[in-house]
């Protein structure tokens, strides 16, 4: 039984998500989508939240559950007792992005990361450009699974009001 971990902020959950998410199930008897905190980044979403989000979004994915990451993604992907973490690369700049944190996670748990590149129609969508999007008013339906916009859209009101 092989067992990958597809980890991230997922703040929002994408299309591009699903589409890596998907891939690594194509390779992996079974995808553990690992959300976790990264401390580079400010959530717009508490982490309950993008659990749920989540979990209805991939509901129907035989072989996909999804886990809250609470410390070391290292430490994690041994729990789970995964061989893989698996990301998505849109591009160049992903690739650096990465690339530092594959060889951190190889020396803290000795984890290989497997890049997979996804979906071309696909590579303009990042949460953070989504959330960007939605900031100003513009249409992010086409870019998130259903459920999402509204979670996206209540968010930012509520970070507003404050
Ligand atoms: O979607 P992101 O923000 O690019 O994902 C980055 C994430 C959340 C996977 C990374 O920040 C992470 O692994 N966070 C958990 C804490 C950890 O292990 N930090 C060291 C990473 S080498």
């Amino acid at each position: 039984m092989t067992i990958a971990v597809c980890p991230g902020s997922f703040d929002p959950l994408t299309l591009g998500h699903l589409d890596v998410i998907r891939r690594a199930r194509s390779m992996f008897d079974e995808v553990v989508v690992g959300i976790a905190r990264n401390s580079s980044k400010a959530a717009l979403l508490p982490i309950d939240v993008r659990l749920t989000l989540a979990r209805t979004a991939l509901g129907d994915l035989d072989g996909v559950r999804v886990e809250a990451v609470d410390g070391l993604l290292a430490d994690f992907v041994r729990t789970v007792g995964a061989s893989a973490v698996v990301k998505g690369l849109r591009g160049g700049a992903d690739f650096d992005a990465e690339l530092p944190m594959a060889l951190m996670n190889r020396h803290l748990s000795g984890v290989e990361t497997v890049f997979v590149v996804g979906d071309q129609k696909l590579a303009h969508i990042a949460s953070s450009l989504v959330k960007d999007v939605a900031r100003y008013g513009g249409p992010i339906d086409d870019l998130v699974p259903e459920g999402v916009v509204d979670a996206v859209r209540a968010a930012l009101r509520e970070r507003d009001a404050r």
